[in-house]
């Protein structure tokens, strides 16, 4: 694959029947990629679900073709033409569905986080780890599960994940990371509950799942992380994290949604550099354009592409992949998912154990405009 994410592989043999739980923000954009032919063309998308019939209108909308269901998925996973579920609803009902949906035999992809707090996240794993080995000693055919920790479908970051592997930049010594965004503009947000916890887990589980996979090597006990809060809201915090890795691998994270989140215009911060012995691999995008550098001995490279989100498209034609040679080969497994929420969840408690110190409160928001 070029940094491009041009695909030169896949004489696509067949389209396998998928069925998509849950159509809310992140369901609907699976929703859209399965129902495209252009983005998805091994998967045929049957069956939609969701509790909202107002998220399944905007379902049809995309999906014409498929059938939609209010709640009993029982329907779906009897369907036998539905060889995977996409599991997209909020991660407190998420374990009890992937659980059913491997009970009756199908494939399963599922969104981050596998549930609301690690400690349910290893208890999936280990009840998914009984469900696949009785299934073994029953002679059934093996089921291929995976996580969307996104960063993994990125070409650029693919790009750079091989890169390193290829001694591109000499020996890989320090990965700096940071997602910083302007996600909340609204006072009223300050209160709100956030079910999924603070940001450096919901969200920051990306990018320690990208440290992680980059430097190709497991966290080490020295990792600190500081907290900084944001107009007196629970979880208005700017999290920064560094620590080294196993191998020595030096890494820093800042993570937060509140950068800039007042300014007249706001912008992200979203970069990871990957210092080397030889050199420097560095990618930055704004959600519109993202640029890819390459600073090696024989390489030099300065790419813009682009930024296309998610790419879902990618992340389903690698699972159709994967059920072809039954190897998931660079999808997540469930385990990076576990890691990651644990390692995250980790850094947050780290940074809440002491006190936080506070900048603004709701005021500032009345103030800026
Ligand atoms: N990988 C990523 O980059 C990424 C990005 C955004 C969100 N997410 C994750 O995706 C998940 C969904 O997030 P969202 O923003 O779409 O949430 P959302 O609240 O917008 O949507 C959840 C949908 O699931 C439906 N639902 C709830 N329980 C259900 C059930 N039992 N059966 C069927 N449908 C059910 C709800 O009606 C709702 O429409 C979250 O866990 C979130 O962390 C991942």
């Amino acid at each position: 694959m070029n940094a491009s994410g041009a695909l030169p592989h896949l004489q696509p043999s067949r389209s396998r029947g998928i069925a998509a739980i849950g159509a809310g923000h992140m369901g609907i954009d699976h929703i859209a990629t399965l129902a495209n032919p252009a983005a998805a063309p091994r998967w045929h998308l049957l069956h939609v679900c969701d509790l909202s019939t107002g998220r399944l209108r905007l379902a049809r909308e995309m999906a014409p073709h498929a059938a939609l269901h209010t709640g009993d998925i029982d329907v779906l996973l009897a369907d036998p033409a539905v060889e995977a579920i996409t599991v997209n609803t909020p991660s407190a009902v998420r374990p009890g569905i992937v659980l059913r949906a491997l009970a009756a035999g199908k494939h399963v992809l599922c969104e981050k986080p596998l549930a609301p707090a690690p400690a349910a996240a290893r208890q999936l794993a280990e009840d998914i780890g009984c469900l696949l080995e009785k299934r073994s000693a029953a002679g059934q055919s093996p089921l291929l599960l995976t996580c969307n920790l996104f960063s993994r479908n990125i070409p650029w970051l693919r790009r750079a994940h091989d890169l390193i592997r290829e001694g591109a930049i000499g020996q890989l010594a320090i990965i700096r990371t940071a997602h910083c965004t302007p996600k909340w503009k609204d006072p009223s947000r300050l209160t709100r509950p956030r079910p999924e916890g603070h940001t450096l887990h919901n969200c920051g589980m990306h990018y320690v799942d990208l440290i992680r996979w980059l430097s190709g090597s497991e966290f080490t006990d020295d990792a600190t992380c500081r907290a900084t809060r944001f107009w007196g809201g629970e979880y208005e915090l700017h999290f920064m994290a560094q620590g080294r890795m196993a191998n020595g691998c030096a890494w820093d994270l800042h993570n937060s949604f509140c950068y800039t989140s007042l300014a007249r215009d706001p912008r992200n911060w979203s970069v990871v550099e990957c210092i080397g012995t030889r050199g420097v691999i560095s990618a930055r995008h704004d959600f519109h354009d993202a640029r890819f550098e390459v600073r090696g001995p024989a390489l030099t490279l300065d790419e813009t592409f682009s930024y296309e989100s998610k790419q879902l498209s990618r992340y389903y034609d690698d699972f159709a992949c994967a059920l072809d040679t039954a190897d998931l080969g660079r999808l997540p497994r469930i385990m990076d998912a576990v890691i990651a929420s644990e390692f995250s969840q980790r850094l947050v408690d780290q940074a809440l154990a002491g006190p936080v110190p506070n900048f603004g409160d709701a005021s500032t928001f009345s103030l800026s405009s």
